[in-house]
């Protein structure tokens, strides 16, 4: 089947940094696709490109099979940032509804729903101002599920979130998945990566190694995901 997700190559820089370095990603249908790296590896810049929010440098992407950017891609593509892009000034609900419309509308039963999914029916009609952090990610998180996207990119979308929600929320990601969805999620949290079908080590811009949590950690000879990924940044192991 056609990838969802395919870039070639794709390349930014920022002056004198190299956010994202030449990067050949390819994301299956019905995947859920994590990536991992420590801070500044590239994770969001390589997501900001992927939603054709940034233009790479050099090199370029196809999402659902079209040439990003394109406008088209917004009512099927769902995002969800690193630093909550909510108006403070509308409520929980209004939030939703507001994402719901300009993604070609939702009805109210859909932001019912996304509201009882992120357990926020006490405080649906709360000022998102009058939120905590973790209830302003969740409300996020509605945000960009609210419109039944086929391709999610969620850029560590479980920050600040706690434990037993934590977990519904990868159940969720899962039911998404076997729905036919495809995800992309970044993370620095190695315990989450296990819940991904195949994963991306990012180091400086670049992608170290992929694989599956299994297949990273045999490669290296690792016993943890942690390990593996110290082996294969000291080492320059070719991991693909
Ligand atoms: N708009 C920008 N202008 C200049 N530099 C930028 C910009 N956006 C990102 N960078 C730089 O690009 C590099 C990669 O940043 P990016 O945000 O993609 O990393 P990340 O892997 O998402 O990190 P984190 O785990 O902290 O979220 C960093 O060195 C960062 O300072
Ligand atoms: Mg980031």
């Amino acid at each position: 089947m056609e990838a969802i997700v395919q870039t070639h190559g794709i390349r930014k820089v920022f002056g004198p940094i190299r956010a994202v370095d030449g990067v050949d990603l390819t994301v299956r249908p019905g995947e859920i696709y994590g990536l991992l790296g420590p801070n500044g590896s590239g994770k969001t810049t390589l997501i900001r490109l992927l939603v054709g929010l940034l233009r790479p440098t050099e090199g370029h992407a196809t999402v659902l099979g079209r040439a990003v950017p394109d406008k088209s891609l917004l009512a099927e593509v769902g995002y969800m940032p690193q630093a909550n892009a909510l108006y403070e000034d509308l409520t929980v609900r209004e939030n939703i509804a507001f994402f719901g419309e300009m993604c070609g509308g939702v009805s109210r039963q859909r932001v019912d729903e996304l509201i009882a999914l992120v357990d926020l029916r006490d405080r649906a009609d709360s000022l998102i101002r009058t939120l905590s952090g973790g209830m302003r990610q969740r409300t996020s998180l509605a945000c960009a599920l609210v419109h039944r996207p086929r391709l999610l990119l969620l850029d560590e979308p479980t920050v600040g979130v706690d434990p037993q929600l934590r977990v519904a929320f990868w159940e969720h990601f899962r039911q998404l998945a076997q729905g036919g969805a495809t995800l992309i999620i970044s993370s620095h949290v190695m315990d989450e990566a296990e819940r991904c079908d195949r994963l991306g080590f990012m180091r400086q811009g670049r992608l170290l190694a992929e694989g599956s949590a299994r297949e990273l950690r045999e490669r290296a000879g690792a016993a943890t995901l942690e390990q593996a990924f110290i082996r294969f940044a000291e080492a320059g192991l070719e991991g693909r």
